[in-house]
């Protein structure tokens, strides 16, 4: 290998190392968003959408007069809620009182979910908000 080039590769390998993503902290640790990241995928994504998206046409009730998932992301209300209001839907099931039904149409994840989990998925939700949504948002949960 030309000299020059793999002095080079050396130099630039561990920055590209610490570019990809913040996912893992100096220890090879991942950070808590991109654990709870994994778990939305596991959990969440069927229902709220890949990407946060939420279901199709999400704003009306469906033909069980239920409402469907909502987006997390920046065309949701998720970032309205507070740290607390979250973990609690989250861990303890919610229904919006527009519901026909009185069944939970959001899981309750208390049982399956520990609560350093729920507080992880919590900080990926987080990452698909605006930077003014994470300020109302950290306002909130003072
Ligand atoms: C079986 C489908 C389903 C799964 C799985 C699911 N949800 Fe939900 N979730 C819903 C529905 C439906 C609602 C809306 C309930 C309502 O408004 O009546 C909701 C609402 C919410 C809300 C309130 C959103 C808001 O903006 O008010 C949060 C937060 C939430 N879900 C987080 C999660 C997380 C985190 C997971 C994974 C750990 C998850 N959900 C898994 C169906 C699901």
């Amino acid at each position: 290998m030309n000299n020059g080039i793999y002095w080079l590769a050396l130099l630039v390998a561990p920055v590209l190392a610490g570019a990809s993503g913040g996912a893992a902290n100096a220890n090879g640790v991942p950070s808590e968003a991109a654990q709870g990241r994994q778990i939305y995928e596991q959990d969440c994504a069927a229902c709220h959408g890949w990407q946060g998206e939420g279901a199709a046409n999400w704003k009306m009730p469906d033909e069980k007069g239920e409402m469907p998932a909502p987006p997390h992301d920046e065309t949701g209300h998720t970032w309205r809620h507070s740290d607390a209001m979250l973990f609690k839907m989250i861990a303890e099931g919610w229904r919006h009182p527009f519901n026909k039904s009185d069944r939970l149409t959001m899981p309750a994840f208390g049982e399956s979910l520990t609560d350093q989990e729920i507080a992880a998925v919590i900080e990926y939700l987080k990452t698909l908000w605006t930077d003014k949504q994470r300020e109302y948002q950290a306002t909130e949960s003072q």
